[in-house]
């Protein structure tokens, strides 16, 4: 079988080396398309892939159309919103994801965003510490789990909202549930977003939330930026000079919010929170075996639709 890793952001190269080996020893054929700079090249190489290993590449209608021969396509990571479902449902291609493997990694950087808003941006100016702060999770999968594991390393106080966890979970790791939006958000000092992008949470957290923060709040993006209602963000920043916004996943009106709030916002450059040699290892070659073990005997436990 011809397997296809398409990474726009590549994988650390010590990662590639590892999903080699898991897809060569099979007996299957890897092909490595890094970087790529235009569609074409992507559907080119789709043309004869049977299995196809992604990070967001953008997998849509126009892109499964391409690939006739396509049997799988794994999604090395958690969040699998940049592929269309339902096209790839009707060509009748399985997709998976490799849920959990570089969930330390965006908590890390969860952690690294809130130590570098409270220090102002490492800008010289007297800021604050984490201890004792209140953080609230917006949702406590994977993610939201290592990141309360780590702040309370730091002695912060936190609470989680997930509808779709028990409370009894949620308290099991020393943390507080929440039942109401309105209350995560007004009771946190720091709020951590850690909800999909779905038809249900884009567009959902806007003005009227964010401004219900405390004084000095931070908000922290690190999961997909079409969940912000950007208009409402841009307004609560302008009205609440107090506040601070700090993303993994750049607004679309980054530009205009970095120069109307110079020094409380922060956005990365490119989404880096799973950009680690062990993030990159642990889904890389999870999402190989997931496509080893698929052509071996249909086993599809992570199965997405
Ligand atoms: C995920 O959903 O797993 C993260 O957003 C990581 O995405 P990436 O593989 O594009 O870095």
């Amino acid at each position: 079988m011809k397997i296809l890793v398409a990474t726009e952001k590549p994988f650390a190269a010590v990662a590639v080396d590892g999903i080699r080996k898991e897809i060569e020893s099979a007996g299957h054929t890897l092909e490595l398309l890094e970087k790529y700079s235009s569609r074409e090249e992507l559907y080119a190489a789709l043309a004869d892939a049977e299995g196809l290993i992604v990070r967001s590449d953008i997998i849509d209608a126009e892109a499964i159309a391409k690939a006739p021969k396509l049997k799988i396509i794994v999604r090395a990571g958690a969040g699998y919103d940049n592929i269309d479902l339902q096209a790839a449902t009707a060509a009748g291609i399985v997709v998976e994801n490799t849920p959990g493997q570089n969930s330390n990694a965006v908590a890390e950087l969860v952690l690294g965003m809130a130590v570098a808003a409270a220090r102002n941006g490492f800008n010289g100016t007297s800021g604050f510490e984490l201890r004792g702060k209140t953080l609230g999770l917006q949702a406590f999968g994977q993610v939201g789990r290592n990141v309360a594991r780590i702040a309370k390393g730091f002695g912060m106080e936190v609470s989680a909202l997930d509808p779709y966890c028990p409370a009894e979970v949620i308290e099991e790791a020393g943390v507080k549930p929440v039942s109401d939006l309105k209350e995560l958000y007004s009771g946190n000092r720091f709020v951590s977003i850690h909800i999909p992008a779905t038809p249900q949470t884009v567009g959902s957290i806007g003005y009227e939330l964010i401004t219900l923060m405390p004084k000095g709040g931070v908000l922290l993006n690190t999961a997909r930026k079409e969940v912000i209602d950007e208009e409402g963000l841009k307004r609560a920043l302008t009205e609440r000079p107090d506040l601070k916004y700090y993303a993994d996943v750049k607004p679309s009106n980054a530009a205009e919010l970095e120069e109307l709030f110079a020094g409380r916002v922060f956005f990365t450059p490119k989404k880096t929170g799973a950009q680690t040699a062990e993030a990159n290892i642990n889904a890389g070659i999870a999402a190989a075996r997931q496509t080893v073990a698929f052509f071996r005997d249909g086993t599809d436990r992570f199965r997405v639709n």
